[in-house]
């Protein structure tokens, strides 16, 4: 069944009768169910074939990237934001760095250091993600969270120097939890960093680099919550990641 965005606006526009009784019936109710549902399974698609793409390119980080998208939504959940910010949080999270799609492979995976227009070119995967998913409907909020990602509290981040609370919520969440994954995240040319290491320095970080809040919020649970993750892929958090 096509998606029929148009029959579920008409039904949402109907004037209201003049008793004040529901103007919609129960095959009404039953359809926008069916076109909410629809509309659900679709972005879902979308995130899962976004995610396919990520993995095609080696972007993933394999063990962390969804447990970081959940600890994201924890943080968001603490921070008060509201179901739909949530859900366009959930999408930041786990496609932040669809852009780098765009990024030749002699610069994502170019060991060493990157030349400075090397790292020019590296610092337009926040718009160009944003050039890609602004294109979905229902994924514009995502697409402006995704482009602010990188930029930093203190405004000497990229790409628009925006500063404190100028940067959406969202992004200053995404911020944190994908600087922490590439911190304690093992790359072919180096190890992660140790947990306690990587918390040294998120915490140094903070209040000039992060969201100070944002960065409370996930250390109040993260240590209990990785645990498990790194015993799982045969790690301590005590130990080299
Ligand atoms: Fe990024």
């Amino acid at each position: 069944m096509a998606l029929d965005l148009v029959t579920l606006m008409s039904l949402f526009e109907s004037p209201a009768p003049p008793n004040g009784s529901s103007p919609l019936g129960a095959p009404d109710l039953l359809r926008i169910k069916q076109l909410e549902e629809q509309a659900s399974t679709l972005r879902n698609s979308v995130i899962c074939a976004f995610n396919q793409l990520l993995d095609l390119k080696d972007l993933n980080t394999g063990v962390h990237s969804t447990r970081l998208a959940e600890w994201g939504m924890r943080v968001g959940q603490e921070l008060g934001l509201e179901e739909a910010e949530l859900q366009n949080l959930e999408v930041a999270a786990l496609l932040h760095d669809i852009g780098k799609v765009g990024i030749p492979d002699a610069i994502l995976r170019k060991p060493g250091r990157l030349e400075p227009e090397e790292y020019a070119l590296m610092k337009k995967h926040p718009e160009y993600g944003w050039a890609v998913l602004r294109m979905l409907p229902g994924f514009e909020r995502a697409a402006l969270h995704i482009l602010h990602h990188h930029e930093s509290f203190d405004g000497k981040g990229y790409p628009a120097g925006l500063k404190n609370t100028e940067i959406p919520v969202v992004s200053r969440i995404v911020c944190v939890i994908d600087a922490f994954d590439a911190m304690v995240s093992s790359r072919p040319y180096r190890k992660g960093l140790p947990y306690q290491e990587a918390v040294r320095r998120l915490t140094e970080a903070s209040g000039t680099q992060f969201d100070p809040v944002v960065v409370q919020s996930f250390l109040s649970f993260a240590e209990a919550e990785m645990s498990p993750v790194f015993a799982a892929a045969g790690t301590s958090v005590s130990s080299a990641l």
